[in-house]
Protein backbone atom coordinates (compact mmCIF):
# COMPACT_ATOMS: atom_id res chain seq x y z
CA UNK A 1 0.00 0.00 0.00
CA UNK A 2 1.03 3.46 -0.90
CA UNK A 3 -0.07 6.57 1.15
CA UNK A 4 -1.04 9.28 -0.99
CA UNK A 5 -1.64 13.08 0.14
CA UNK A 6 -3.34 15.04 -2.19
CA UNK A 7 -2.94 19.09 -1.76
CA UNK A 8 -4.43 21.55 -1.51
CA UNK A 9 -6.59 19.43 0.45
CA UNK A 10 -4.07 17.55 2.68
CA UNK A 11 -6.06 14.71 2.68
CA UNK A 12 -4.72 11.22 2.57
CA UNK A 13 -5.88 8.02 0.87
CA UNK A 14 -4.25 4.24 1.07
CA UNK A 15 -3.50 3.05 -2.94
CA UNK A 16 -2.93 -0.30 -4.07
CA UNK A 17 0.18 -0.92 -6.03
CA UNK A 18 -1.05 -0.86 -10.05
CA UNK A 19 -4.06 1.64 -9.18
CA UNK A 20 -3.91 4.94 -10.66
CA UNK A 21 -3.33 8.34 -9.13
CA UNK A 22 -6.64 9.40 -10.43
CA UNK A 23 -8.68 6.36 -9.01
CA UNK A 24 -7.01 7.55 -6.09
CA UNK A 25 -7.94 11.00 -6.05
CA UNK A 26 -11.45 10.40 -7.11
CA UNK A 27 -11.86 7.97 -4.29
CA UNK A 28 -11.27 10.84 -1.69
CA UNK A 29 -14.60 12.53 -3.32
CA UNK A 30 -11.50 14.94 -4.54
CA UNK A 31 -12.51 17.46 -7.41
CA UNK A 32 -10.37 16.77 -10.56
CA UNK A 33 -10.99 16.48 -14.33
CA UNK A 34 -11.10 14.00 -16.13
CA UNK A 35 -12.76 14.63 -19.36
CA UNK A 36 -11.70 11.10 -21.43
CA UNK A 37 -12.28 9.12 -18.34
CA UNK A 38 -8.34 7.97 -18.87
CA UNK A 39 -7.52 7.43 -22.27
CA UNK A 40 -4.82 10.19 -22.19
CA UNK A 41 -6.00 12.25 -24.50
CA UNK A 42 -7.67 15.38 -23.04
CA UNK A 43 -4.81 16.16 -20.82
CA UNK A 44 -7.68 17.25 -17.98
CA UNK A 45 -6.49 15.60 -15.32
CA UNK A 46 -2.68 17.27 -14.93
CA UNK A 47 -1.09 17.07 -11.84
CA UNK A 48 1.81 17.85 -9.96
CA UNK A 49 3.76 15.08 -8.16
CA UNK A 50 5.34 17.27 -5.31
CA UNK A 51 6.89 13.49 -3.89
CA UNK A 52 7.40 10.32 -4.28
CA UNK A 53 8.45 10.55 -7.39
CA UNK A 54 10.04 6.80 -7.19
CA UNK A 55 6.66 5.56 -6.38
CA UNK A 56 4.92 6.19 -9.39
CA UNK A 57 5.17 4.26 -12.83
CA UNK A 58 7.23 5.94 -15.07
CA UNK A 59 6.08 8.57 -18.34
CA UNK A 60 5.13 6.10 -21.47
CA UNK A 61 5.06 7.41 -24.73
CA UNK A 62 0.90 8.39 -24.82
CA UNK A 63 1.80 10.45 -21.66
CA UNK A 64 4.53 12.04 -22.77
CA UNK A 65 3.15 13.53 -25.68
CA UNK A 66 0.04 14.94 -24.42
CA UNK A 67 1.84 16.39 -21.83
CA UNK A 68 3.83 18.14 -24.59
CA UNK A 69 0.35 19.81 -25.90
CA UNK A 70 -0.74 21.15 -22.38
CA UNK A 71 0.17 24.58 -21.37
CA UNK A 72 1.96 24.95 -17.55
CA UNK A 73 3.46 21.75 -17.86
CA UNK A 74 6.60 21.51 -15.90
CA UNK A 75 9.06 18.74 -14.47
CA UNK A 76 6.72 17.36 -11.96
CA UNK A 77 3.53 17.40 -14.12
CA UNK A 78 2.08 13.53 -14.70
CA UNK A 79 -1.46 12.87 -15.80
CA UNK A 80 -3.32 10.90 -12.98
CA UNK A 81 -4.71 8.85 -15.21
CA UNK A 82 -1.67 7.15 -16.47
CA UNK A 83 0.39 7.15 -13.29
CA UNK A 84 -0.25 4.06 -11.68
CA UNK A 85 1.30 3.18 -8.05
CA UNK A 86 4.38 1.05 -7.27
CA UNK A 87 4.02 0.41 -3.91
CA UNK A 88 7.29 1.56 -2.84
CA UNK A 89 7.19 5.31 -1.82
CA UNK A 90 4.54 7.36 -0.59
CA UNK A 91 3.10 9.82 -3.19
CA UNK A 92 2.04 13.82 -2.43
CA UNK A 93 0.36 15.36 -5.64
CA UNK A 94 -1.59 18.85 -6.27
CA UNK A 95 -4.47 18.72 -7.84
CA UNK A 96 -4.38 21.84 -11.05
CA UNK A 97 -7.85 21.64 -12.69
CA UNK A 98 -10.01 22.94 -9.71
CA UNK A 99 -7.93 25.78 -8.77
S1 LIG B 1 -8.46 11.77 -17.95
FE1 LIG B 1 -7.97 12.53 -19.93
S2 LIG B 1 -5.81 12.55 -19.95
FE2 LIG B 1 -6.29 11.76 -17.99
Amino acid sequence: MTTITIMPSGRTVDAAEGSTLLAAILGLDEKIQHNCDGKATCGTCHIFLLEGRKGVSKIGREENEKLDSIVGVGSKSRLACQATVLGTEDVTLEVLSFR
